[in-house]
């Protein structure tokens, strides 16, 4: 026994000193996603990603806070290569708490300016437009101007929107914070909830079907929902995208606000090309055209073409303020929300 397990022993020793034989093929590359994304197209991305680059892409997904705080406890431990969001305000976070590394030039220079972080620690993948869905039946739309607008007491019983839970919410009242100062976002949050034709509830799709089956007449919405509905299987969901119609508010002021998804490589990586080459791939022309007509979500890269459902929509002015803003004033929202009593 005890001269099979030495023998054993120097065998192993003996492999472990010898150069890797040409033949043995090399272990699989592969990287660890922690992502808050939760869209099915993503997964194709990822195989496509493969079948490319030979690098298999592991998935761990979760809340943004809590993807944050699970890097925050792993540390330099982590297995994670790379942290993916779909709202900035979950990037910034993870990068003021130290958990992001700066990208190679390569992966910035895709992205415009506005679209990423100033020191280059996470970039934007896809853009997103909140705005204001309403029934063309009941409402005109000279009816509608601004965000601030749906304070006005004349949407009394008549909008519905999602529950401040959400991060695109918190994001949404972060830029009114910015813009108009923390007072006025706590009157606008509270009058809005005076005006909901029902507690927040459920998705943004939901909130379109609502306003499609009369229940409202205007929801706030993230736009690639609508398209979503639109090209969905369900006859249901194609009749809800089609009584419904798209308004972009303030544009006449600071413009439309406007989200990221995006995604910084992790401090702690231990595979920081694969990571490279995964957002490398993400933001190219190819894919950036193609996540612009699977999710409806806009592409960041100025050379990506637009999705004919996206071009239907129209161009609109984007509010041009920092995307840390969404994080800067994240908590103060979601105070203000509480505020209101907006659930
Ligand atoms: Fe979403």
């Amino acid at each position: 026994m005890i001269r099979s397990a030495l023998l054993a022993l120097c065998a192993g020793l003996f492999a472990a000193a010898l150069p890797a034989r040409a033949d043995v093929p090399p272990p699989p590359k592969s990287l660890v996603l922690y992502t808050q994304r939760h869209y099915q197209f993503d997964e194709t991305l990822q195989k496509m990603f493969q079948e490319k680059t030979g690098i298999r892409v592991d998935v761990v997904k979760a809340g943004a806070d809590e993807l944050i705080a699970r890097l925050q406890e792993e540390g330099d431990k982590t297995e994670a290569d790379l942290f993916m969001t779909a709202d900035g305000g979950g990037l910034e976070k993870a990068k003021q708490a130290g958990l992001l590394q700066p990208h190679a030039e390569v992966v910035l220079s895709r992205v415009p300016d506005t679209l990423r972080d100033p020191e280059g620690h996470w970039v934007a993948l896809t853009k997103r437009a909140r705005v204001i869905v309403y029934s063309p039946e009941r409402v005109k739309p000279g009816e509608l101007s601004t965000y601030e607008d749906l304070a006005d007491p004349k949407w009394r019983g008549r909008l519905v929107v999602r529950s401040s839970a959400n991060a695109y919410n918190q994001s949404l009242l972060a830029t009114f914070i910015a813009a108009n100062g923390a007072e006025a976002a706590g009157a606008w949050a509270t009058a809005v909830r005076k005006n909901m034709a029902r507690p927040p509830q459920g998705s943004d799709r939901d909130q379109i079907r609502a306003v499609a089956a009369g229940l409202a007449d205007v929801a706030i919405s993230n736009t690639y929902y609508l398209g979503l509905l639109e090209t969905s299987e369900d006859p249901k969901d194609r009749e809800a995208a089609a009584a419904v119609k798209i308004f972009f508010p303030n544009q006449e002021g600071r413009g439309t606000h406007i989200n990221i998804s995006g995604a910084g490589i992790v401090k702690g990586s231990k595979k920081t090309a694969e990571a490279q080459a995964f957002l490398e791939f993400l933001l190219s022309d190819e894919i950036q055209t193609m996540i612009a007509s699977e999710t409806f979500e806009y592409p960041v890269v100025e050379s990506a073409a637009w999705s004919a459902v996206q071009t239907r929509w129209g161009k609109f002015k984007a509010d041009a303020v920092p995307l840390a803003a969404l994080a800067n004033h994240n908590a103060e929202a979601v105070r203000l929300f509480n505020l209101a009593g907006w659930e």
